[in-house]
């Protein structure tokens, strides 16, 4: 979907990218990471052209990005960015219809679009359409930002660090959310962060990237397991890795089924992480838990010496050794 073939930026002496190559595939949910200043933002700028590239070659579905036109480049892909940039003076549902509004589709088709996306990003209609970008908080103005960057249904996506600026909390439901949206519009998102938890979450494939070179690229568990140098290894956190990791892993892989013993009381649901688990291990001080479906039936243990097997090969379900001995 999107290719990068050698690209490279100059801004007059200084080489902002460094011939980076990169290949994202349709429905991917592509991160990039890497200190401030090595290119991130760049990078995403010249796929749509808001930069032009210096050297290489920048593909669309394998036609250079330097033939389309721009109104084509400006309906394909979305974009979004931290500062929002809404305009001040327009109210929410004027902005969300920028694109729409310049593609000239007819307004009541305009009007209809701008009700549909605020109604997924969650934005209630009657309070938010006729408001204007200071009266909303931080968070409803990104979601704002990433409703215009939907509008006209692109199947491409640029955002560069759109949850920047938000609580935790705010921050884990746009993540959630985007998660949901990839998933339910197969859109192709190119997505900048400074954090790391946040790219380990949403990332298909993770690239780092340091003084406008790409170190390293692929899935967050292939990173985590084999970082190419220190700077990568620092980057994603360190002696930190191995919760990173877990927090990657659902308990569903690491517990062993029902046995004999009476169940424990203290439960882990099985979607939740391996990180969570053993969260909840270290609080209860327990090497045990009962692992529940939804409805909160019992259907497996998860003991600790199995959890921490994350990196072993002596892991994964009814490994009897470990099973025994924690029982
Ligand atoms: N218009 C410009 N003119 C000159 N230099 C620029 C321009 N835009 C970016 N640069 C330089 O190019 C390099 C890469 O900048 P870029 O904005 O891509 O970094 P970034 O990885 O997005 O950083 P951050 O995480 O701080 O947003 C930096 O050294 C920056 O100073
Ligand atoms: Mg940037």
């Amino acid at each position: 979907m999107i290719e990068l073939m050698q690209v490279s930026k100059r801004f007059g002496d200084a080489l902002a990218v460094d011939d980076v190559s990169l290949n994202i595939a349709r429905g991917e949910l592509c991160v990039l990471i890497g200190t401030s200043g090595c290119g991130k933002s760049t990078t995403l700028r010249m796929i749509n052209r808001l930069i032009e590239h210096s050297a290489g070659e920048i593909h669309l579905e394998g036609q250079p990005v330097r033939e389309f036109r721009e109104e084509v480049l400006r309906r394909r892909i979305g974009y979004a960015i931290q500062s929002t940039g809404l305009f001040p003076h327009w109210t929410v549902a004027r902005n969300i219809g920028l694109v729409p509004g310049l593609l000239k589709w007819p307004r009541a088709r305009i009007r209809e679009r701008v009700e549909e996306l605020m109604a997924l990003l969650g934005l209630e209609v009657a309070e938010f359409a006729d408001k204007y970008p200071s009266q909303l908080s931080g968070g409803q103005a990104q979601r704002v930002g990433v409703a215009r960057a939907l509008a006209a249904d692109p199947d491409i996506l640029l955002m560069d660090e759109p949850f920047g600026a938000l609580d935790p909390i705010t921050r884990e439901s746009l993540q959630d959310e985007l998660i949901r949206l990839q998933a339910r519009l197969n859109k192709t998102i190119v997505f900048v962060t400074h954090d790391m938890d946040e790219a380990l979450r949403l990332a298909d494939r993770l690239v780092v990237m340091n003084q406008g070179r790409i170190i390293q690229q692929g899935h967050p568990l292939e990173l985590l397991r084999r970082p190419a140098d220190g700077f990568v290894e620092s980057l994603l956190g360190g002696e930190d890795r191995g919760l990173k990791e877990a927090a990657l892993l659902p308990v569903s892989q690491r517990m062993v089924a029902l046995d004999d013993a009476p169940p424990d009381e203290q439960q882990v649901a099985q979607h939740a992480t391996l990180r969570e688990a053993l969260s909840i291990m270290l609080w209860r001080h327990t090497e045990r838990l009962t692992v529940v479906d939804e409805a909160g039936r019992p259907v497996g243990q998860l003991y600790l010496a199995q959890l921490v097997g994350i990196n072993g090969e002596a892991s994964g379900r009814g490994h009897d050794r470990h099973h025994r001995a924690a029982g």
